[in-house]
């Protein structure tokens, strides 16, 4: 008996450790990947993501209309200009100063006007491109 407890500890012991360097293999192994999704690269099935418009990836300004400003832009909810309304759009342009001062104004927020349009993670330029679009100017 005593001949067969002994390997059989043994046994054990190296199956504990055999787990314990496979799960720091796997730790080590997935790193990399970590760091390769997070700086953009090649990483597989995380494209998708990146471009559905999470993490600072490109937006278009149809992407920032139809998910941010279409919700009142659309149908000139609480008084918003409407989309294609390029008359509304130029008179709000003209009063402030041209396309950059409307921007200002949308960055800010103004009245009913959400800052930023509820689109936090939009740049001045993702907001710009929104605008243009909206108004045609
Ligand atoms: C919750 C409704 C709402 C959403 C969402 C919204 N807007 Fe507006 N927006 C308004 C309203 C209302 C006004 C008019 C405010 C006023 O002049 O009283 C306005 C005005 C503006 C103006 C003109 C500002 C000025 O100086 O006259 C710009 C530019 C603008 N919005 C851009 C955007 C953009 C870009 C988005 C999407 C990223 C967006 N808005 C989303 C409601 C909204």
């Amino acid at each position: 008996m005593k001949m067969l407890a002994a390997p059989a500890t043994v046994l054990a012991l190296w199956a504990v450790s055999a787990q314990a360097a496979t799960t720091d293999d796997i730790a080590k192994r997935l790193e990399p990947v970590g760091q390769v999704c997070v700086q953009g690269k090649e990483c597989k099935g995380m494209e998708v993501a990146a471009s559905a418009g999470g993490a600072g990836g490109a937006k278009t300004p149809k992407d920032v209309i139809a998910k941010h400003c279409n919700a009142c832009h659309g149908t000139g909810l609480l008084g918003a200009p409407k989309i294609g309304d390029k008359a509304a759009w130029k008179a709000r342009a003209d009063k402030e100063g041209g396309l950059d001062g409307v921007l200002a104004k949308a960055i800010t927020g103004v009245n009913a006007m959400p800052p930023k349009g509820t689109c936090a993670d939009c740049s001045d330029d993702d907001l710009k491109g929104a605008i243009k679009e909206m108004s045609g100017l």
